[in-house]
């Protein structure tokens, strides 16, 4: 996707290095990194100067590829997939992009694999972008079926299913772009989400991109679909499971349960890799993420100064928790949107796109 006049992409491979976006430092500043070794890719990770489950399987990838670069012992292959796997628990697509290195690495003779990790790497990044791009022309017609009844199509989207948090073109606004750019009247609610504010960088994508939005405090979202004033609610995800549950960023269930009262269709835009096909009970099996108490004590902005700068909003001994995903039942769920199709949230319809 473009900044400016410049395409981008959220990762990209720079000679020996690899190129990120800061989204730490977003929408105040666009940053761009260079991150040289294993070690600093898992603190990219960590930190969510990259985030959003496709992306992270990606730039992971390349972080083994670093760590090669370094040592392409079989010790050192398996220190890097240990160190990366280590770095954020929920989003299926780490693991699964590890595994896909070690497969085509671990029976190679060490002096064949950095050039093989570097181009497996490149591999998962242009494969997550057809994936999307699949999408968005697959989301695209729920859009359009909207717009015969209705001058402003109304989307709510949660977190940051956008280009940011994958390779490009994102998965929930995936076809939301498509629509924009085939002159369909779109308008994007944008949840927040508390306490990372990962609406603000949908807000961001979405303005670049030229597509009109309004973003929302996390709670306005049940009032607005009780009103009418949304059509169809899409977000991403970060696991689902074969029976059709789908784990994502906390806040996205309440948005679901809001959208069956108000019988308003809810979608989830699901590449495969994001499909976890080996978990029984999405409730008690996938690892929610549980992040520092911190990121609910403070918040992130500009000072006065124009600078990025942290204020404290609660105490330190405040008592705090704060959960990363939550899952939403199959029920809730109105479609998923895969690169194959928009399949129904049963075991069915996982069963029909299982080994595609
Ligand atoms: O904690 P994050 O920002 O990595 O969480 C991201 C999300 O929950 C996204 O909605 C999900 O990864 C889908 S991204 C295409």
């Amino acid at each position: 996707m473009k900044v400016g006049d410049v395409s981008y992409r959220s990762v990209w491979r720079d000679g020996d290095s690899v190129g990120i976006i800061d989204q730490t430092s977003l929408p105040y500043e666009f940053r761009t990194l260079t991150l040289r070794t294993c070690e600093e890719v898992a603190h990219a990770i960590k930190t969510m100067q990259v985030r959003g489950a496709p992306l992270i399987g990606a730039v992971a990838a390349y972080g083994v590829a670093l760590a090669l670069h370094k040592d392409a012992s079989d010790n050192a292959l398996a220190a890097a997939i240990d160190t990366l796997a280590d770095t954020r628990p929920t989003a299926v697509n780490l693991r699964w992009s590890l595994d896909r290195m070690l497969r085509q690495l671990g029976s190679l003779d060490p002096a064949a694999r950095v050039d093989v990790a570097w181009s497996e790497a490149g591999r998962i990044a242009d494969e997550d972008t057809e994936l999307n791009r699949s999408i968005g022309d697959h989301g695209l017609p729920l859009i359009r079926e909207v717009a015969k009844h209705r001058d402003v199509v109304n989307i709510l989207t949660h977190c940051n299913a956008g280009w940011l948090a994958t390779v490009d073109y994102g998965t929930a606004l995936a076809p939301i772009y498509l629509a924009h750019d085939e002159g369909i009247q779109v308008h994007v609610w944008v949840d927040e989400t508390r306490p990372r504010s990962q609406g603000f960088l949908t807000a961001w994508e979405l303005s670049a991109h030229g597509v009109p939005y309004t973003l929302i405090t996390d709670n306005a979202g049940g009032h607005l679909t009780q009103r009418g004033q949304v059509d169809l609610v899409i977000v991403g995800a970060d696991r689902v499971t074969r029976d059709g549950h789908v784990c994502n960023k906390i806040g996205t269930y309440l948005k679901a349960l809001a959208a069956k009262q108000s019988a308003v269709p809810f979608y989830a835009a699901v590449p495969s890799p994001t499909i976890d096909w080996s978990i029984d009970d999405a409730f008690s099996e996938i690892p929610i993420e549980e992040r520092s108490g911190d990121e609910i004590r403070f918040v992130q902005g500009l000072d006065s100064d124009g600078q990025i700068a942290r204020v404290t909003i609660g105490t330190d001994d405040m008592q705090v928790a704060n959960p990363g995903f939550d899952v939403t039942p199959a029920e809730l769920i109105t479609g998923i949107i895969t690169e194959l199709g928009v399949i129904p949230a049963t075991r069915d319809g996982l069963a029909s796109i299982a080994g595609k």
